[in-house]
């Protein structure tokens, strides 16, 4: 019998392999699901091995694996390089990251260094060892976020940490449309994940913020592996309620942006 997500899923591929970080909960997890629903093999990622075991053993296909690495280390973003190179890998997600909502200045170095060396360093080592096998046909799509375009002031380094990404994917889909391979900037809102708990140290779960600004995991996904279908847009900004934000800066000033931001995006003083 089919599940729900091969249900979901029209378009079918064979012999792709699609490697996943960040696979062990949100928006990694359900790329992982629904891309295995379409036919690919997995490499999943992430530092949380039990998570992975479960994934992988309840991906429909066969030959999914996953790898445990923290990569806010040399040592895990090492084994994750080793790990893609080994492989013939179509699709690479990089997907792991994460955000503190403490103020920067309050909060150790080390918390803020973190969402650099996750965020933007691990991405970018492992977007230039894909990149430097891709073949035509190959795709990356790196995760992003609309705050790159928002900058959000509860969240300094994250927002920076997206722009860079946004910016980064951006020049990326240009320089390699030569060589056909193509390069998402994947910017989706509020989703429905374990993210905002977990930048909060367990304050906050944003179940305050209205209904209306939060997608779930399953349709940031869809949304994206429909783009991925098309290779169109440089950038993918998912829902209709995101891209309505993204008109914000056009319509505020830059003053009175940063103002509105500072409370719309801190799930503890929003609403
Ligand atoms: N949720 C949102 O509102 C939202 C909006 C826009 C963009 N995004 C982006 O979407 C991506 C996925 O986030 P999510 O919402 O799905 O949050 P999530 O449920 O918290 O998932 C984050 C994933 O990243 C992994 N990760 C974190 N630190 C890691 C490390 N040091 N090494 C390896 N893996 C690490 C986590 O795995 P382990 O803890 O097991 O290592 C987990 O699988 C992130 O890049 C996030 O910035 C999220």
């Amino acid at each position: 019998m089919m599940s729900a997500h091969e249900q979901l899923s029209p378009h079918r591929v064979s012999d792709q392999h699609a490697f996943v970080t960040g696979a062990s909960s949100g928006i990694g997890k359900e790329f992982a699901l629904q891309l295995a629903a379409q036919g690919y093999t997995l490499t999943a990622v992430a530092r949380r091995e039990a998570r992975l075991q479960e994934l992988v053993s309840q991906l429909p296909g066969e030959g999914h694996q996953y790898l445990v690495a923290d990569l806010g280390t040399d040592a895990g973003v090492r084994l994750a390089k080793e790990a893609l190179q080994g492989k013939r890998v179509n699709l690479l997600i990089n997907n792991a990251g994460l955000s503190v909502f403490d103020p920067f200045f309050a909060s150790e170095l080390e918390a803020q260094s973190n969402i650099l060396s996750v965020n933007c360093a691990s991405l970018m080592t492992l977007a230039h060892a894909f990149l430097r096998q891709a073949e035509r046909g190959d795709a990356l799509i790196n995760l992003s976020s609309i705050v790159a375009f928002l900058p959000t002031p509860a969240q300094p380094m994250y927002s920076a940490s997206k722009a860079f990404i946004a910016s980064f994917s951006e020049c990326l889909w240009e320089e390699q449309r030569p060589r056909g391979v193509y390069v998402m900037g994947l910017c989706p809102g509020i989703t429905q994940t374990e993210f905002i708990t977990s930048a909060t140290g367990g304050e906050a779960d944003g179940q305050n913020l209205p209904k209306a600004l939060i997608q779930s995991p399953q349709a940031v996904v869809e949304e994206a592996l429909r783009a991925l279908q098309a290779r169109k847009k440089a950038i993918v900004v998912t829902g209709r309620i995101n891209r309505m934000m993204l008109l914000m800066p056009r319509i505020l000033t830059r003053h009175r942006l940063l103002k509105v931001l500072a409370v719309v995006g801190d799930p503890e003083k929003a609403l």
